[in-house]
C-alpha cells in the first residue's frame, strides 16, 4: 500500500512532467509514495491549502499562478523564498507548512551540468529577457554566484526597471529596451529567455536579433516544451551553444525530492529519460 502522498498544485497542470519524474524516483528508490498533479484555480487556493494541512500530505510543489499568492498561506519561509518572494516547494512538517524556492538553484545546477566551465566563472555578464516570476528566481541565484552584471529587457519596461533595481543590490544592472539589448549582445556570456513567448509554437517569435552575439555566448530558454523555442532555433542556426528548461525542471525537482525524503535522486538519467520520452 502506498503511504506518503505528494502533490503539485496549479492551473494548468495537465501538461506537467513532475508526476512522471517524482513517481519514477519513488519507484527507483523503493519509496512507498505517490505524487499527483491537482488542478487548483486562483479561487480554490485557500481551500486547497486548508485541505492539504488536514490531509497528512508530506509535501507539495506550487506552480503558476500560485507561486506568490501561496506565501501568505504558509507558516514559515526559507530565506531564499522570502528574498525571491515566491515558493515552488512546500514541506509539511506535521501541520506546519514551510515554503522553499528551488527554482534558482535548480536552474544553476542544470546550467553547470551542461556547461561545467561556467561553474569556474565569477564575473559574467548576463542578459535576461523577461521580468516575471521565473526571472526573479534565476536573477537572484546568478547575482549570488557567477554574475557581475545582470541586464534586464522586458516588453513592459516598468517591470524591467523593478527587477533591475532588485539585482542592483548585489550586481551591476541596467534595464534595456529590446533594441538596446540586441545592439549590445556581444557583451554577454549568457542570454536567458524567461518569457512565456515560446510556449505556443504558433505565437513564438524572436524578441531580439542575434547578429551581434559573441561566438561563445550560451543561449538558454526556460521553456522545455517545445524543446527548441524560436530563440534556441535561431541561436543553434548561428552555431551558439544552447540549453532548454528541462535541466531546470529536473534539478529543481530533485532538490524538492531531497527535502521531502532526505534521499538524492538521479537527475542525470532523469533528464535523458524525459528528453527521449516526453519532449517534442
Ligand atoms: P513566469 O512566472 O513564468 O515568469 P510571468 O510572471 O507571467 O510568468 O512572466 C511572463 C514574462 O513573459 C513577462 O516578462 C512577460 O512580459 P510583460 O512583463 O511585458 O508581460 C513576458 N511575455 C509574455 N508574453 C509576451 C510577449 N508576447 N512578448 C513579450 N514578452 C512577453
Amino acid at each position: 500500500m502506498v503511504t506518503d502522498q505528494y502533490r503539485l498544485i496549479g492551473a494548468p497542470v495537465a501538461h506537467s512532467l513532475s508526476p512522471v519524474m517524482h513517481n519514477y524516483w519513488f519507484r527507483s528508490l523503493e519509496i512507498s509514495a505517490y505524487y499527483q498533479a491537482d488542478l487548483v484555480t486562483r479561487d480554490e487556493l485557500e481551500q486547497a491549502v486548508m485541505q492539504i494541512r488536514a490531509s497528512g500530505i508530506k509535501g507539495f510543489n506550487v506552480t503558476f499562478p500560485h507561486k506568490k499568492s501561496i506565501l501568505l498561506l504558509l507558516d514559515e519561509l526559507s530565506e531564499r523564498a522570502r528574498l525571491i518572494g515566491a515558493v515552488n516547494t512546500v514541506v509539511c512538517a506535521g501541520s506546519r507548512l514551510i515554503g522553499y524556492n528551488t527554482d534558482g538553484v535548480g536552474f544553476l545546477q542544470g546550467l553547470f551540468h551542461h556547461f561545467p566551465n561556467l561553474a569556474q566563472k565569477q564575473h559574467l555578464s548576463v542578459l535576461m529577457i523577461g521580468a516575471g516570476g521565473a526571472a526573479y528566481s534565476v536573477a537572484q541565484i546568478l547575482s549570488e554566484t557567477i554574475a557581475e552584471r545582470i541586464d534586464i529587457c522586458n516588453r513592459t519596461m516598468e517591470k524591467a526597471f523593478h527587477l533591475s533595481a532588485a539585482c542592483g543590490a548585489s550586481v551591476l544592472s541596467d534595464a534595456l529596451t529590446f533594441a538596446q539589448a540586441e545592439q549590445h549582445l556581444d557583451q554577454y556570456q549568457i542570454v536567458i529567455n524567461t518569457t512565456s513567448v515560446g510556449l505556443m509554437p504558433e505565437q513564438d517569435h524572436l524578441l531580439i536579433r542575434l547578429d551581434h552575439a559573441c561566438r561563445h555566448t550560451v543561449f538558454v530558454d526556460l521553456i522545455y516544451q517545445p524543446r527548441r523555442t524560436a530563440l534556441l532555433k535561431e541561436a543553434e542556426r548561428h552555431g551558439f551553444p544552447v540549453l532548454n528548461g528541462l535541466s531546470m525542471l529536473v534539478y529543481q525537482g530533485a532538490l524538492a525530492f531531497q527535502m521531502w525524503t532526505q534521499l538524492v535522486p538521479d537527475s542525470r538519467s532523469m533528464e535523458s529519460y524525459l528528453e527521449n520520452n516526453y519532449l517534442s
